[in-house]
């Protein structure tokens, strides 16, 4: 039997094979936003071992390469480890998974993990692992989106499928999206892990998408729980839905674009 973690992590596995040239064009201008409050966070200075971990097309990896550290980049998608190595020719990437990360103990002086921990089956392991590979008074930190009310982006697509569509869909059950979207969770699961000091921080960050179906569009295409919302919905609903996130984005529009508030939390801690 498989067990419901490992079904969600083969189903988010399948998703990210097919997206990295979406996911970089949609999303990479918004979730490169986070690099400089990461590394911000983990104090990342010349010379220090880093660890990227869910590293996708590798921005942070790259970023952190740029101001003169020893980075690897580690992704358990092969298509996303591909991706970034032909966009990040000077930086190492490698596949992993985050939940056993192919790294010995205590190696780093650093790690991050950018927009991740909601796409994972066991996000305390992941937690553990970060721990575990950095070297003690080492530092890790990781984004996460805020609640729907406040990321414009998720909270337009939630409510047009609420409106019209199913939206409890078969899909392989997943930890709650949100559930990281709470400073107070961030800072549980950083002290469960093994981390002290721990530090939660909001950035303020803006999405500008084509207007008209580019919010669509990236959702549909781009994403994979969302996605797999989107698809598992009949044509007529999803054309439903489609007009209803048309309608909700005209506040945002501005000429030929969007630009949708899509805060996220930054939490970070240092390993005791
Ligand atoms: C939302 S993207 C974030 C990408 C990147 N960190 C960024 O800055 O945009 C999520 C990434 O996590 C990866 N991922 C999801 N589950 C993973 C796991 N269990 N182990 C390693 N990578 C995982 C996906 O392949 C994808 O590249």
């Amino acid at each position: 039997m498989i067990l419901e973690a490992e079904k969600f992590r083969n189903f988010e596995l399948a998703g990210w094979q097919e997206i990295p040239a979406g996911y970089h064009d949609a999303f990479g201008p918004l979730t490169t936003q986070a690099i400089e409050p990461l590394l911000n966070a983990v104090r990342l200075k010349k010379g220090m071992s880093f660890l990227d971990i869910a590293s996708g097309p590798g921005y942070v990896a790259a970023a952190a390469a740029k101001l003169g550290a020893t980075v690897l980049g580690v992704d358990f998608s092969a298509a996303m480890v591909a991706h970034a190595r032909r966009i990040h020719s000077g930086v190492e990437f490698r596949e992993g998974d985050a939940e056993e990360l192919p790294c010995g103990n205590g190696l780093f002086d650093a790690a991050a993990m950018n927009f991740a921990i909601l796409h994972l089956g066991r996000p305390e392991k992941a937690l553990l692992e970060a721990c575990r590979i950095l070297r003690t008074g080492g530092r890790f930190a990781f984004s996460v989106w805020a609640r729907p009310d406040e990321t414009i982006g998720f909270g337009v697509v939630l409510r047009a499928v609420e409106l019209h569509g199913e939206p409890r869909v078969e899909l392989p059950e997943g930890p709650p999206f949100f559930r990281y979207s709470d400073p107070d969770e961030c800072t549980r699961g950083l002290i469960v892990a093994g981390f002290e000091s721990p530090a939660v921080t909001k950035v303020q960050q803006l999405w500008r998408l084509p207007a008209g179906d580019g919010l669509f569009n990236a959702m549909k295409d781009s994403t994979v729980r969302t996605a797999g919302l989107l698809r598992a919905q009949t044509p007529k609903v999803l054309e439903k839905i489609r007009e209803e996130m048309r309608g909700a984005l005209a506040e945002y529009t501005k000429g030929d674009v969007v630009e949708l508030p899509m805060p996220a939390w930054v939490a970070s801690g240092v390993k005791s």
